[in-house]
């Protein structure tokens, strides 16, 4: 099996800017419970740019960061739950934007889990071979399926993309891997339905939007304790504990959730890094935003052990466990 490390990193979020006070004049609600109840202060918004174009900001970043050529990616893996279209798929736009004619590239839906799965896929094919250098990338844009009108969901949310460049290597960067699932009760939990079934045969027209639902306390619940459990997987059989960890980057939903797994694990919650104050909920792309933002802020030394942990929708969770290779 090859080694695999991550050589760069990137990420993009659209320029506008909504804050509380905002929201509060579109729905009943306020800066004091957004902020207390989540730790969110503000969050960015598309004027008309796509998932795609987040993407291709992003990656662009990530290559560049990387020094490396897009011909040379050979894999294009997109975490996404809010895609440009149904086909083509978020990849292969990006890989037209960005000029990487060598990729096969395909998205993937594990909503909030989305960058978690990414990784993992680039990391399995490069490992058995199968591709040398792959472009991963969390991205959405929830506005367009987030119901404004629903003030438990929409001051949560945020747009946003974040890449890493995953390459084979001599030395092992990613050290280990954890998910899973639970599809039960799924759509009850957190769902935003796709198209309904509707055809000239049958006499039934389904009707139903396209809007993200969510039962907050249940998700909330479902965090509090996978991420704990993520974090202690991933851990298994390695010769670290969760104190040699550097930093852990959470999915990057409530303020509350973290401060919870944190002392579930007996851990100062500083260990954990934090920016969904200023970003939302951005679902795939918050593990990699933060990332970017660790990387260009100098945060990460060589050697630096940290873990990134999602969950979601789907119910989708998983942890990767990762060794800090650029210098
Ligand atoms: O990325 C996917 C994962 N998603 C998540 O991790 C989300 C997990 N869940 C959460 O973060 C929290 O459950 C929320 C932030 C969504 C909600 O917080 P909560 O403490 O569970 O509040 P709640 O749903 O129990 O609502 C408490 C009260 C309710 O009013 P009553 O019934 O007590 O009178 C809500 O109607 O707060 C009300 N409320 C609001 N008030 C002002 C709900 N949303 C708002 C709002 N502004 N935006």
């Amino acid at each position: 099996m090859n080694n695999v490390k991550i050589i760069g990193t990137g990420s993009y979020a659209p320029d506008r800017i909504i804050k509380n006070i905002d929201l509060s004049k579109i729905v009943d609600t306020n800066d004091e419970w957004i902020s207390t109840r989540t730790g969110i202060k503000e969050r960015r918004i598309t004027e008309g740019e796509n998932t795609s174009f987040l993407s291709t900001k992003a990656a662009l970043q990530a290559i560049k960061n990387a020094d490396i050529d897009p011909l040379d990616i050979d894999l294009i893996v997109v975490g996404t739950a809010s895609p440009d279209s149904f086909i083509p798929s978020t990849a292969c736009l990006v890989q037209a934007e960005i000029g990487a004619e060598n990729a096969t590239c395909f998205d993937i839906s594990a909503a909030c889990t989305g960058f978690v799965y990414a990784l993992n896929i680039g990391t399995q094919f490069i490992k058995t071979g199968q591709c040398k250098t792959a472009l991963v990338i969390g991205a959405e844009v929830l506005s367009k399926i987030v119901d404004w009108s629903d003030r438990s969901t929409c001051v949560l949310f945020g747009d946003g993309a974040g890449a890493a460049i995953l390459q084979k290597s001599e030395d092992n960067g990613i050290l280990s891997i954890y998910t899973g699932s639970d599809g039960r009760n799924a759509a009850k939990l957190l769902g935003c339905s796709a198209v309904p079934v509707n055809n000239p045969f049958i006499n039934t027209i389904n009707e139903q939007n396209s809007l993200v639902t969510m039962s907050g306390k249940d998700i909330f619940r479902f965090g509090t304790k996978i991420v704990p459990k993520c974090i202690e997987e991933v851990l298994k059989n390695q010769d670290c504990k969760v104190q040699d960890i550097k930093y852990i980057v959470p999915h990057q939903a409530n303020m509350r959730i973290i401060d919870s797994a944190a002392k579930r694990l007996d851990i100062d919650s500083n260990k954990f890094y934090i920016n969904l104050d200023k970003y939302g909920n951005t679902s795939a792309a918050s593990i990699p935003i933060a990332l970017d933002e660790m990387n260009k802020d100098g945060l990460l030394k060589k050697g630096d052990k940290i873990i990134l942990v999602g969950f979601g929708g789907g119910l989708t969770f998983g942890s990767a466990l990762i060794e800090w290779m650029i210098n």
